[in-house]
C-alpha cells in the first residue's frame, strides 16, 4: 500500500452473501470450459474493464469472465492488501487472454484460498510454487508469462475458473474450509 490505507474486503462476501453481479457455485457457468478470444477486440478491451472494476470494487486479487456471466476465455488479476489478506504482495493489474498453463515446479506451496463465486469460506490449497503461462496480448500476439509465488497462486486460480475448475476441487483436505469469520481469528490470533 503505498497510502497506509488497507482496504475492505467486500462486505457481503465476508458476511456470507453473494454479490448480486457474481455467479455462484452451482451455476453452469463455472463448470463450463470458457470459449477462447478469437481474437482480441474492443468487446474484449470492455470486458477486462468491466473485470477490472468488479475486483476493485469487492477487493478481490483477480477474477474470470465466468463469474461475471460471460463465457470467455478472459481473467484479471491484481493483488491488494486487504483487511482479509493484510500480508500478500502487491502486484499490477494483468488481463490474460486466452491463457494456459504450460509449465510448472515441482514444488509446491499451500496457502489460504477464497473465491466471490464460493462465498463466506477459505480453505487450503497446494499448487505449483510457479507457472508458465502462454497468453495473447491486446494485438494478438502470443505473450509467455512466468509467475511465482502469491501471484502464481491467484493466476492458476482464476486459470482454472477458465477450466470449469474451483478451488475446493483442490483443497488439501475438506477439513481445511473454514468460514472468514473463523479465519479472521485465527489472523488475529496469529496461528
Ligand atoms: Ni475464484
Amino acid at each position: 500500500m503505498t497510502d497506509g490505507r488497507v482496504p475492505r474486503s467486500q462486505s457481503q462476501w465476508a458476511t456470507g452473501g453473494a454479490d448480486p453481479g457474481i455467479t455462484t457455485i452451482g451455476d453452469d457457468l463455472l463448470r463450463n470450459i470458457a470459449t477462447p478470444v478469437p481474437r482480441p477486440s474492443l468487446e474484449t478491451e470492455h470486458l477486462v474493464t468491466a473485470l477490472t472494476s468488479t475486483i476493485r470494487r469487492l477487493g478481490g486479487a483477480g477474477i474470470a469472465a465466468p463469474q461475471i456471466g460471460v463465457p470467455q476465455s478472459v481473467a484479471v488479476v491484481e493483488v491488494r492488501r486487504t483487511d482479509m489478506f493484510p500480508d500478500r504482495p502487491e502486484s499490477p493489474l494483468l488481463a490474460l487472454v486466452n491463457p494456459r498453463v504450460t509449465a510448472w515446479t515441482e514444488e509446491e506451496l499451500e496457502d489460504w484460498e477464497g473465491c466471490f463465486s464460493i462465498p463466506n469460506l477459505v480453505g487450503r490449497v497446494r499448487r505449483p510454487a510457479a507457472v508458465t503461462v502462454e497468453h495473447v496480448g491486446s494485438d494478438g500476439a502470443p505473450i509467455s508469462s512466468t509467475f511465482e509465488g502469491y501471484l502464481a497462486r491467484v493466476v492458476q486460480h482464476e486459470i482454472d475458473h477458465l477450466n470449469g475448475v474451483l478451488y475446493v476441487d483442490k483443497l488439501t483436505s475438506t477439513r481445511t474450509l473454514t468460514t472468514l469469520e473463523h479465519y479472521r481469528r485465527r489472523i488475529a490470533s496469529g496461528s
